[in-house]
């Protein structure tokens, strides 16, 4: 795609050859005008707004740790970016509270936000932003973080460091949590920046069943698209 013909002749194309595209990519809009153009299934790998398959593996996990989600809460701490903003959608549609504990300007995307918000309305759960960690993590079943520096903002990394150091998930920070609370990340994960080797490694981490529902979850997305 990177030599420039127009991504709606790209997607002519790959449907002629195959039964269906999962695409990763810096620009959402890119993913939305493939998708409009192909006459097979586009599934998000990634962009820079959402990661709607980790968010499935995700869930996965989280059912299997938890038993469910209704009157559970996840608490995302540090950057409000694409995993932040799949994990407010889908834990509003399946009625698990959820909290965002951000620095201000670092944010969910507003109108995702939005959206949430208004999911979770109809099914009776709460979305909270707030860069107060204490209130964002009281009683929370899962805390989840990500790495500070996403694809496309690797010019911000100094910036971001800086900024989000009061937010690094170590062990005071997970004291706030319920003491039952997994942890959970999406991977690749920076020992020392966004989360100490002692919480990643430690007990209450579930990463690697986490990583492992990766592969569960796509299987499902294939089934269920190519079936
Ligand atoms: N937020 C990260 C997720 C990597 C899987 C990024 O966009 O780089």
């Amino acid at each position: 795609m990177g030599r420039g013909e127009p991504i709606s002749d790209t997607a002519k194309v790959l449907s002629r050859f195959v039964d269906g595209i999962m695409i990763r990519a810096i620009k959402h809009e890119d993913v939305e005008e493939l998708a409009k153009y192909a006459e097979i299934p586009v599934i998000s790998g990634l962009t820079n707004v959402e990661h709607p398959c980790q968010a499935l593996a995700d869930m996965l996990t989280i059912k299997e740790h938890l038993n469910g989600f209704e009157g559970r809460k996840l608490t995302f701490v540090g950057d409000g970016n694409n995993v932040c903003n799949s994990l407010l959608l889908i834990t509003a549609m399946l009625g698990m509270n959820m909290s965002v504990a951000c620095p201000d300007k670092y944010s969910p995307y507003a109108e995702i936000l939005e959206k949430a918000k208004e999911i979770a309305n109809e099914n009776n759960c709460e979305i909270t932003v707030t860069a107060d960690l204490a209130e964002a993590l009281k009683d929370t079943d899962v805390v989840y973080t990500d790495v500070w520096v996403s694809m496309g903002d690797e010019k911000e990394e100094a910036q971001r460091e800086k900024d989000f150091l009061p937010y690094q998930v170590n062990k005071d920070l997970m004291s706030l949590a319920k003491p039952t609370a997994i942890f959970m990340h999406c991977l690749p994960a920076i020992r020392g920046q966004e989360v100490t080797a002692e919480v990643i490694d430690g007990p209450q981490s579930v990463v690697f069943d986490e990583a492992e529902n990766r592969l569960h979850a796509q299987k499902a997305v294939l089934y269920y698209y190519l079936k």
